[in-house]
């Protein structure tokens, strides 16, 4: 029993560990965070094979034959077996929670001269502000940029219910809960994109809750910070072409939740965008397609599409985007609606 115990293992720690389980590093926490996982999993097999073991030669060897019809040999307790199976999972179980416990710390540790960026979650988007330092101006933007190899610390707050901050390839996850300012710092090292999602059930449109961070060098962060901040948290940003409303569309979180063919967007968390001056002239008669447009923005339970809820629309347009943003937004979304032809996508 202790020999097939023992190869099935050896057999199945060596799966464990060859297997790619996660996504690449891309923080300095990250390789800590896999050899916690590493430890765990070389403790973990030899203790489900060991059970299933015992347990599967118990059912084979021990079971009752067809004209034996007593009820065993009586036993009564064996203290020395009792105090093992308590004491060795007790041993195990400290020190595995002593060696998380040192590594928690050490995640948690503040590092030199942390950037400092302050992380909203609302339904369904993120939004980041970064301080003015260095001759940099404060930047309110929905793009996470970060330098390579400088400690960041996000300080983390939701305007509405409770998400959660996750860079699968950072390896660290952290909620944001209302009313409280949650924290997580890392220190990212590997140049890239990488997705950033949401972790809490947090809405209708938590699945589109997605958005990416990009790892970039000095340089490029030096100068994207010195960027105008992204058109949909600036107040009065200038022009209204359709340009401008793309942005728009992609940085107020609409890409999220609408399919738009014309910006390349699939969701379908809301309903679809395309053709809508035929819907507008069928729902709203008498309505041009920009007030259709405007109305369905900033009043979302005015006209409500078939087959949609208007909790799923975020209520609060109005005070987010400045009466250009909301027009540049218009002037886009009935302009590539018209050119779709006013079929529906
Ligand atoms: Cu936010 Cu799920």
């Amino acid at each position: 029993m202790f020999l097939v115990g023992a190869v099935a293992s050896a057999i199945g720690i060596a799966i464990g560990l060859a297997i790619d389980w996660f996504p690449v590093e891309a923080t300095e926490q990250a390789s800590e965070v896999d050899f916690l996982y590493d430890v765990t999993l070389v403790i973990a097999v030899p203790i489900f094979v060991l059970v299933m073991t015992v347990a599967i030669y118990s059912v084979l060897r021990f079971r009752v034959s067809d004209d034996d019809e007593s009820d065993g040999a009586p036993i009564h307790g064996n203290s020395r077996l009792e105090v093992i199976w308590v004491a060795v999972p007790t041993i195990i179980v400290v020190a595995l929670a002593a060696y998380a416990w040192i590594g928690l710390l050490a995640l948690e540790e503040e590092g030199q001269n942390p950037l400092r960026v302050k992380v909203i979650g609302q339904q369904f988007a993120w939004k980041y502000e970064y301080p003015a330092e260095a001759g940099m101006p404060a930047k309110q933007t929905t793009d996470l940029v970060l330098p390579v190899n400088r400690p960041v610390q996000f300080e983390l707050n939701t305007e509405d219910v409770i998400h959660s901050f996750w860079v699968p390839a950072f390896r660290l996850k952290q909620d944001i809960v209302p009313g409280i300012t949650t924290a997580m710092r890392l220190t990212p090292n590997r140049l890239g994109a990488f997705p950033v999602v949401c972790a809490e059930l947090c809405g209708i449109g938590h699945s589109t809750m997605r958005q990416t961070v990009r790892v970039v060098d000095a340089t490029r962060y030096t100068s994207w910070r010195g960027e105008p901040p992204s058109p949909a948290l600036s107040a009065g940003a200038p022009g209204t072409d359709s340009a401008d409303g793309k942005r728009l569309f992609e940085g107020t979180g609409c890409a999220g939740c609408h399919s738009l063919s014309a910006a390349g967007e699939a969701a379908a968390t809301g309903p679809p965008l395309g053709g809508l001056d035929a819907i507008a002239a069928a729902r709203a008669p008498g309505v041009s397609v920009e007030q259709y447009i405007r109305e369905s923005i900033v009043d979302p339970t005015k006209v409500v599409a078939p087959g949609y809820s208007p909790e799923g629309m975020p209520q609060n347009y109005r005070e987010q985007l400045s009466p250009r943003e909301l027009e540049a937004l218009v002037s886009y979304l009935s302009a590539v609606s018209k050119e779709s032809g006013g079929k529906p996508q």
